[in-house]
């Protein structure tokens, strides 16, 4: 069974996830204005990765037979001024949710809450790579920064993205 401390802070990771989501969609509607259909896609593609990750913590207190509960979430409207400044606040928010996962980490070493421990592993894991997708996408938009032709390139390739749940024996 796990402590109200633990249960109540995975219960706010949702949120946090989905409201990960909302921002991710906010972003993909800044870059819809500008017209850039491939990095629109791209956060369309990172807001239902934030959904998924919101559901892994819903079927894993499910399965613990513990009570799910929705918090609500904040308005995630921003002015940005360019796709660079969208992509240095989804680094920012990255680690603002990594520092989350690792608060929710210590917890559950404090607690000696291993099936918990375990199931945060991948969280942890999934926290650098999205880290790392965003400094890498960071440099990418300030090397394409003076030459238009780059820009168009790399949003082609954005628009490329997908996203599809992982099956469970796979996650
Ligand atoms: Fe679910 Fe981007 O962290």
């Amino acid at each position: 069974m796990l402590s109200e401390k633990l249960l109540t802070t995975l219960n706010e990771q949702i949120k946090h996830e989905l409201y990960s989501s909302h921002l991710y969609l906010s972003m993909a509607a800044y870059c819809a204005s500008q017209d850039l259909d491939g990095f629109t896609n791209f956060f369309i593609m990172q807001a239902e990765e934030e959904k998924f990750h919101a559901m892994k913590i819903f079927h894993f207190l499910n399965d613990k037979g513990a009570d799910i509960k929705f918090y609500q979430l904040d308005d995630p409207s921003a002015e940005y001024q360019s796709v660079l400044d969208v992509f240095e606040a989804s680094l920012a928010h990255e680690k603002f949710v990594t520092k989350k996962i690792y608060n929710l980490m210590d917890i559950a070493t404090q607690e000696k809450e291993y099936s918990t421990i375990t199931f945060l592993h991948w969280f942890v894991n999934e926290q650098v790579e999205e880290e790392a997708m965003f400094t890498d996408l960071i440099q990418k938009i300030k090397g394409a920064s003076h030459d238009p032709s780059l820009m168009f390139l790399l949003d082609r390739e954005l628009a490329l993205r997908t996203f599809t749940p992982p099956a469970p024996a796979a996650e």
